[in-house]
């Protein structure tokens, strides 16, 4: 072959690789289980793979979930309960705490993150505050004990009314009081090179203001968007200005670099009657939306070009929760497995099914629904792709390239 040829030959391969690698956009869900009446987590494993997730969530370390993804190449965010803070201040705590939720599962488990706390800071309560910073440095040490600290990385979840100011978003800011708490977390991320985590619901915004907040906006509907007037960014929904609010923020306090991810998200298909937008139309144009918008890999207008995790909240309808009957209804899976409700577009029977349900899910779905069978011919396109490369490699070298 002619030197050009071989070019034009390799870049091809190139491509081919690149194109069936990229495969599906990843996908988080929280698999909170509140509840009494859920699949057993092996038949979980399924509907994460149905929804396409790459990345799971749990508020535990529950071990019958983490020993039923070994394996599976799922990415895991484990959580010490908010209950269990003030022990991880004492070494040997945290280290007993990191053998058994973490070091027991790996590698077949890939845990790869650790959450001290859910929404510590904004319970306003002094003495849970003062043990947050403590618990997340007590098990990150414990990590680097165990010579873990390079593969898994120790966070906190915030709520997003840690923010004062999200509106516009170039003024994003910390409540002040908080600030005593959350610089030193801040110092904490960057000097372990952590993430910054936020649970945003841009549906609180809309069910405390249905008249002014437009749906269509809320909902990653076709709308007009907003622009910052003093970044002059177009935003065309709320969840990326409230998360380019807390970019705001961080900068705001010296810290511009750090990573945001969005540790939960989601729209509750069902709701009480003085809850505003909770329905299941509603829901599936948010998650639905949320999932398409996920795989085009795109960042928000003040990082586009940053990666950004989210996770949708939640796996499953939890019967347990307490509060008005939204905080029962977010889950894009019944417990029997049937979806909730369709997200999709095509009508498609799915393989996927958790629990005893019998009735086969019918109805629409959308790309982010995937069959058993579709997410095996992922795994099967990886494949080739990693293939292609022991092919690549070689044709390099032999071009010196
Ligand atoms: C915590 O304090 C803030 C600011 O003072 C207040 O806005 C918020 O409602 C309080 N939250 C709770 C759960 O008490
Ligand atoms: C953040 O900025 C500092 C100083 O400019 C740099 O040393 C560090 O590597 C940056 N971190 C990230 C995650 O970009
Ligand atoms: C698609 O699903 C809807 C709702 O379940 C149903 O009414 C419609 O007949 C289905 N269409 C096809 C082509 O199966």
């Amino acid at each position: 072959m002619e030197l050009r040829s071989r070019r034009r030959c390799l870049i091809t391969l190139l491509a081919v690789a690149a194109l069936l690698s990229g495969g599906v956009g990843s996908i988080g869900v929280n698999y909170g289980q509140v509840a009494n009446n859920l699949p057993t987590p092996d038949k979980v494993v399924q509907l994460v793979r149905a929804i396409g997730a790459t990345r799971v969530k749990l508020y535990d370390a529950d071990p019958r979930v983490l020993r039923a993804f070994s394996n599976t190449g799922v990415e895991f965010i484990v959580g010490v309960r908010n209950e269990d803070l003030g022990r991880m201040k004492d070494p040997a705590n945290a280290r007993t705490w990191v053998r058994d939720n973490v070091q027991a599962y790996l590698p077949g488990t890939r845990v790869c993150t650790i959450t001290v706390g859910n929404e510590i800071l904004t319970f306003n309560n002094t003495a849970m505050s003062d043990d947050l910073l403590p618990a997340m440095q007590g098990v990150h040490e414990a990590l680097v004990a165990s010579g873990l600290d390079k593969q898994v990385s120790v966070t906190t979840a915030h709520s997003l009314a840690t923010l004062q100011v999200s509106y516009p978003p170039s003024a994003g800011a910390f409540r002040k009081d908080l600030l005593p708490y959350i610089t030193p977390i801040l110092d904490f991320h960057s000097r372990t090179g952590s993430c910054f985590l936020i649970n945003a619901y841009p549906y609180f915004a809309y069910k405390a203001d249905p008249k002014h907040v437009p749906i269509d906006f809320v909902l990653f509907q076709p709308n007009r968007g907003i622009t910052d007037p003093s970044t002059n960014l177009r935003y065309d929904n709320m969840l990326f200005a409230q998360i380019d609010a807390v970019y705001a923020a961080l900068g705001s306090v010296g810290y511009r670099n750090l990573s945001v991810q969005i540790s939960e998200t989601g729209w509750p298909s069902k709701g009480d009657a003085d809850e505003a937008g909770a329905t299941t139309e509603n829901a599936r144009k948010y998650n639905g939306n949320l999932i398409k918008l996920m795989k085009q890999k795109k960042g928000t207008p003040m990082r586009p070009d940053w990666d950004l995790s989210i996770y949708v909240f939640a796996l499953f309808n939890e019967n347990m929760k307490l509060g008005p009957t939204s905080e029962r209804n977010y889950g894009l899976f019944n417990p029997d497995g049937t979806p909730a409700y369709a997200l999709g577009i095509t009508n498609s029977t799915t393989t996927a099914r958790g629990g005893g349900g019998s009735t086969p899910p019918a109805g629409p779905r959308i790309d982010g629904y995937m069959t058993i069978s579709e997410a095996a011919n992922k795994d099967a396109t990886r494949i080739v792709a990693v293939t292609l490369l022991w092919i690549i490699i070689p044709l390099m070298i032999w071009m010196h390239v």
